[in-house]
């Protein structure tokens, strides 16, 4: 038992030795990158004193700082530092045209304000606008705590550690489960170095979160951040700001899989557990067949898609997809899964329900004998022409009842019929309620987006298994 373990743990070892070899940047890339980031300064700098820019302080942040980055994802993060008394619109007119000045093919985009992506000496760059403070836990824009970030990992990282995070983010990544994006609900890179600094390595966190029961506290007691949501996965004290929950943005969906996985993955660990998986996806006519197999019936809605950034729709998304969960369950269907996603184009939300048709009686309960309120039941159920399968009638329980008739009993005629009354959210709900497509799968448009919402749907497996 003791060698089994020895053994196992000498194959983590040597498959970790393998993988952190082939995602570690070159000596050369990283010289590089090191020559990128003062360029980018001193460029930061100088245009900052052409244009008699009000910049403090410019800085290169996030992974490409430390290290820290998987290579096929790097994106080089500028911060462009104001002074506090300088105005929001004006942080952001000097911001962007400082970034204008800087970066080559200059995208303007939006998170929770406003920053450019462009290029720089063939690296993505993202130069991003923000305050200079001197407490980080009083940030006047959200990216103000970033050079305290900064300062707090470089004091402490080692290159031993660095190895750790670039190895901890790819299992994550392999996962499905890496980035703070509010569609991917994941682990953003802060909080995995956090979470490296605190156990020392990939292997020790994940024996730490074989035992992990949601949701985990990794807060010294007494020192939680206030105000943590109900659904609150994982909680961990941001160092610089101990008011923020720095794993705000993951789901208990994503933790659990991390918590299941690190368990598989310490019995049987290989270097598949760091492969990159495409998202699964399901071609209409397979989800079909598969539909046809549970004898089952899918149901596609379609929205126009508002002009808004992933991270601000996606909360939006998962909400209306919620809201015709809900809304179908109430109607009198049997619901088995929802699934939803945005494309550049629109939004989709599918609904699996057991039965195409929900029965054609609806039991409508009245009141119980003897109150008032019998005389307005009776007059409204017992004309000869009340839409009723029979009734009015007194239940054992002393309630008046009647089974009522129900016109309409296909789903998609049902969803059209509530659509005008269901609260989509504020960016959601189409000015024409005619905007809102419904179709029964078999009729619903082919696009990748359907693909994804039915591997959503109808492919649930843990990413670690072989295909059924
Ligand atoms: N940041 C933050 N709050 C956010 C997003 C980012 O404070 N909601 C800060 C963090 O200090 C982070 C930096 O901005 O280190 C850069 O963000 P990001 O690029 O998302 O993370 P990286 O650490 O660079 O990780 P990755 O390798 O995924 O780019
Ligand atoms: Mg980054």
């Amino acid at each position: 038992m003791a060698d089994d373990r020895a053994a196992t743990a000498a194959a983590a070892e040597s498959v970790e030795r393998a993988v952190s070899a082939r995602i570690a940047p070159s000596d050369d890339f990283l010289a590089r990158v090191a020559q990128v980031r003062e360029r980018l300064v001193a460029r930061a700098e100088a245009a900052a004193r052409e244009r008699s820019s009000p910049l403090v302080r410019a800085l290169v942040a996030g992974s490409a700082a430390r290290g820290t980055f998987l290579q096929d994802r790097l994106d080089v993060d500028l911060f462009l530092l104001f002074p506090s008394d300088l105005g929001r619109e004006r942080l952001r007119e000097e911001g962007l045209a400082l970034g204008r000045a800087i970066l080559t093919d200059p995208e303007t985009r939006y998170a929770e304000h406003p920053y450019l992506r462009g290029s720089f000496d063939g690296f993505r760059v993202d130069a991003v606008p923000g305050y200079a403070v001197a407490d980080p836990s009083a940030p006047l824009s959200p990216v103000d705590r970033t050079p305290f970030h900064q300062a707090y990992l470089a004091e402490r990282e080692s290159p031993e550690l660095v190895a750790q995070v670039r190895l901890t983010k790819q299992f994550l990544r392999s996962l499905g489960v890496y980035g703070s994006e509010a569609r991917t609900e994941g682990f953003s890179g802060y909080l995995v170095e956090l979470l490296v600094l605190r156990f020392g390595s990939l292997r020790a966190m994940l024996a730490a979160a074989r035992a992990w029961r949601l949701p985990v506290r990794l807060a010294e007691p007494g020192h939680e951040p206030p105000r943590l949501p109900a659904d609150v996965a994982l909680i961990l004290p941001d160092p610089v700001d101990p008011h923020r929950n720095v794993a705000s943005a993951l789901s208990r969906r994503n933790l659990a899989l991390v918590v299941l996985a690190a368990q598989e993955y310490l019995r049987h660990p290989s270097e598949s557990w760091f492969a990159i998986r495409p998202r699964p996806t399901l071609a209409r006519a397979e989800a079909l067949r598969r539909v046809e197999a549970r004898a089952s019936h899918v149901a596609v809605v379609r929205l126009p898609r508002p002009d808004l950034v992933d991270d601000t729709l996606y909360p939006q998304v998962r909400k209306a997809e919620r809201a015709f969960g809900e809304e179908i369950a109430r109607a009198g269907f049997e619901v088995l899964g929802s699934a939803s996603a945005a494309g550049p184009d629109r939004v989709l939300v599918a609904v699996e329900v057991a039965h195409a048709r929900r029965s054609a009686v609806r039991v409508q309960e009245g009141p119980p004998a003897g109150l008032d309120r019998v005389g307005h039941f009776l007059e409204k159920w017992a004309r000869p022409d009340a839409p009723v399968h029979q009734g009015p009638f007194v239940r054992p329980d002393g309630h008046l009842a009647v089974e009522a008739r129900r016109s309409d009993r296909e789903l998609e005629e049902v969803v059209r019929g509530f659509v005008p009354r269901l609260a989509l959210g504020k960016d959601l709900t189409p000015r024409a309620p005619e905007a809102v497509e419904i179709f029964p799968l078999a009729g619903a448009p082919e696009s990748p987006v359907l693909e994804e919402v039915l591997g959503e749907l109808l492919a649930k497996r843990l990413p670690w298994l072989e295909p059924p």
